[in-house]
């Protein structure tokens, strides 16, 4: 594995940040009643996870939205890290041939080896020769890069073509707890190949107005692969990213957001911080590289509130 580049900035957690206590957008609860959390329903308290004593039948999902910038590779990096802190044993999926993933992880594209690619075009590699283990313990990773555009248009006179992601993601099903797959920003093969293999699709959406817009044809496509190819798929969660409760706009995309979604959208929402660009250019998770920070804290909380709708606290 190539080595990881350093983190460039001395001491993070001191750096800027927007602040955490943000006005409540809606009126506070009477005495007694559970405080309301930023979606405007009350805050449930979310159970600490336990040690697994064992690993392995992994919940496959799909980090979902074909709007580019929107949170999906940062929530990726950052749940999947925060899972493995909770002794989860996670695998990432960069599923985008832009390769962010993989570079939010300190890899260079020009030094990888065998990515996801050679996987998936090539029955003779195997998925230990391509998976490479993260700074983070627990997580592992299949890397990939630009070679991977041209998987999408191979694919098309592949038999089964929308299963092979399924296919060569199977023999890790048994060594992993979790197995996240970071898509790219289009609901082209790669994105159906991804939903195919899904047990569940969290959707990141950014908290600005037209991020509403698109949703309704992302979850066409997800109706559209349940019925054909993959009944077991389900929605786990719509996730609010860059939310700012400092502005009425903000709070009034997610208002919104849970009128239409309602239950499905998780009550941890991701505040608006640029440590999470800071924490990419270092290469690595917020959760190590501003241990303490809001933003680490808040993927913390959205990986118990993941595993509580799991039922795998
Ligand atoms: N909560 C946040 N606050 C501020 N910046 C953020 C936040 N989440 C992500 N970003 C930044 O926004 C940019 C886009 O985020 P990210 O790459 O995760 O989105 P994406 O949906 O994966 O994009 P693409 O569709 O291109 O793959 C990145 O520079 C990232 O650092
Ligand atoms: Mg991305």
């Amino acid at each position: 594995m190539p080595p990881r580049s350093p983190a460039p900035s001395p001491s993070p957690d001191q750096r800027d940040e927007s602040p955490v206590s943000d006005p409540l957008p809606f009126e506070r609860p009477a005495a007694g009643e559970a405080p309301l959390g930023p979606t405007g329903r009350p805050m449930p308290v979310l159970p600490e996870p336990t040690p697994l004593t064992t690993h392995g039948h992994a919940r496959v999902i799909s980090m979902c939205n074909q709007k580019g910038g929107v949170g999906k590779t940062t929530t990726t990096i950052n749940l999947g890290a925060s899972l493995a802190e909770f002794g989860r044993k996670v695998l990432l999926v960069d599923f985008d041939p832009q390769g962010s993933l993989s570079v939010g992880l300190g890899l260079n594209p020009h030094e990888m080896e065998l990515t996801i690619y050679n996987l998936l075009m090539d029955r003779e590699t195997t998925l230990d020769e391509v998976v490479v283990s993260t700074g983070v313990p627990g997580m592992d990773l299949l890397p990939s890069n630009i070679d991977l555009s041209a998987a999408e248009v191979q694919l098309v006179h592949e038999v089964a073509r929308e299963q092979t992601l399924q296919r060569v993601l199977a023999p890790a099903l048994e060594q992993y707890d979790v197995i996240l797959i970071d898509c790219q920003p289009s609901l082209g093969l790669l994105t159906v190949n991804a939903l195919t293999a899904s047990d569940g699709v969290i959707v990141p959406l950014e908290c600005e107005y037209f991020a509403l817009r698109g949703v309704a044809l992302l979850k066409t496509t997800i109706d559209k692969v349940r019925e054909r190819l993959n009944p077991k798929l389900s929605i786990d969660g719509v996730l609010g990213t860059m939310y700012d409760g400092r502005t009425l706009h903000s709070r009034e995309v997610m208002e919104r957001l849970v009128q239409a979604w309602g239950d499905t959208v998780f009550h941890t929402v991701i505040r608006r911080t640029v440590k999470f660009s800071d924490s990419t250019v270092a290469g690595e998770p917020i959760t190590t590289y501003a241990s303490s920070s809001s933003g680490a804290d808040a993927y913390r909380q959205l990986a118990k509130e993941v595993l509580a709708r799991w039922h795998d606290e």
